[in-house]
């Protein structure tokens, strides 16, 4: 098949290209390099079978294609509030465009949502079935009511249009190729860990997260792709729930030496516990996430260990310096 992959640079597209080309498929990767790097995708643009486009997904486009991962959008909180009325334009405009584009050339269309649709959650764990708590004017909403009305928009596409489509509610993931400097806690404690600094833990500690490795979570979106019939949204995510003190052990222990913690304040709206229920997508897909925490973080800590190696030989910009530099943020 040939698949469009928006934000095919990024973190989870790049192993998500990986993954459909070895089996066989095109994939046609777009994105507008806002967080993703041309790093990522480096050892696939001689690949027969990879097309790569420069395109915001904000603006129309027409391509022949069969499938289609609507994954164009910041993830991290740093990214998505530099500019948030983009960051709203990209889930609401750029999710459009995808529909339309799925709907002329009847394409099936899964839309990478996210978990903090179930913002500050009551219930614990989610399923699907809950509808989230969300303060819908606070500096985390243009990206969590932007993924809610992505999931809107996909609903009334499938319901008005018969256009088929596919959710996935995607939980914390991580994996080689997230970017260093982007705020998530994962690599933030990896590369603070591995350049001896203190790591830094926002309130008690005490909060929890799930953390699903990335080749269990591409597993479950291509899955969740083929899966014939379902329409409604399924959480993909690791249940296993760690406080985030405890990764810090984790990463420390992975990492090795001896490193400190600074505590910094809780930033608003950053939900207390996070846990998927993954009934459904077991249920439906046969899918649950295989690798264990401990096993993933020795993956991710030597990419890391390779990334920073390179870049003090290369001094290539930070992403800090590349946000502070004008370009695709309009
Ligand atoms: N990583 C996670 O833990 C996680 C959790 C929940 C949901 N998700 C979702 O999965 C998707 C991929 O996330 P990721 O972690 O790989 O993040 P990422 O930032 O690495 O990837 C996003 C990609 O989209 C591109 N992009 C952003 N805006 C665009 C636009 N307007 N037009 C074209 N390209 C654009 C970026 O350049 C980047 O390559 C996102 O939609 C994110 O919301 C990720």
């Amino acid at each position: 098949m040939r698949i469009l992959i928006t934000g095919g640079a990024g973190f989870i597209g790049s192993h998500l290209s990986d993954r459909l080309l070895a089996e066989g498929h095109q994939v046609v990767c777009l994105d507008n390099f806002f967080t993703g790097r041309r790093d990522n995708i480096d050892h696939l643009l001689d690949h027969p079978g990879f097309e790569l486009l420069r395109h915001d997904v904000c603006e129309p486009i027409f391509l022949e294609v069969d499938q289609i991962y609507n994954l164009a959008c910041p993830a991290s909180p740093v990214h998505y509030q530099y500019n948030p009325v983009k960051t709203v334009k990209s889930n609401v405009m750029g999710t459009l465009n995808m529909l339309v584009l799925a709907k002329r050339v009847g394409a099936r269309i899964l839309q990478a949502s996210t978990s903090e649709v179930y913002g500050d959650p009551h219930v614990h764990p989610q399923p699907e079935s809950y509808w989230g708590n969300v303060n819908p004017i606070g500096p985390r909403a243009c990206y969590d009511e932007g993924k809610r009305v992505a999931e809107t928009l996909m609903s009334d596409y499938h319901r008005e249009d018969g256009v088929d489509i596919r959710i996935a509610r995607i939980f914390n993931t991580y994996g080689p190729r997230m970017a260093e400097n982007d705020g998530r806690v994962v690599s933030n404690f990896i590369v603070q860990a591995l350049r001896g600094q203190e790591l830094t833990l926002y309130g008690s500690g005490e909060q929890t997260r799930s953390f699903c490795y990335v080749d269990d979570l591409v597993d479950g979106l291509v899955r969740l792709m083929a899966a014939e019939g379902r329409h409604d949204p399924v959480n993909l995510g690791n249940p296993v729930e760690f406080t985030i003190r405890q990764l810090a052990e984790e990463v420390v222990k992975v990492v090795g030496g001896t490193t400190g913690v600074t505590y910094k304040p809780l930033p608003q709206d950053d939900p207390s516990q996070r846990q998927p229920d993954i009934s459904r997508a077991r249920n439906w897909l046969g899918w649950e996430p295989r690798l264990q925490l401990e096993e993933g973080l020795v993956r991710t800590v030597e990419y890391f260990r390779h990334r920073l190696k390179r870049r003090n030989r290369a001094a290539v910009p930070t992403l800090d310096e590349r946000l502070t530099s004008p370009g695709l943020l309009d």
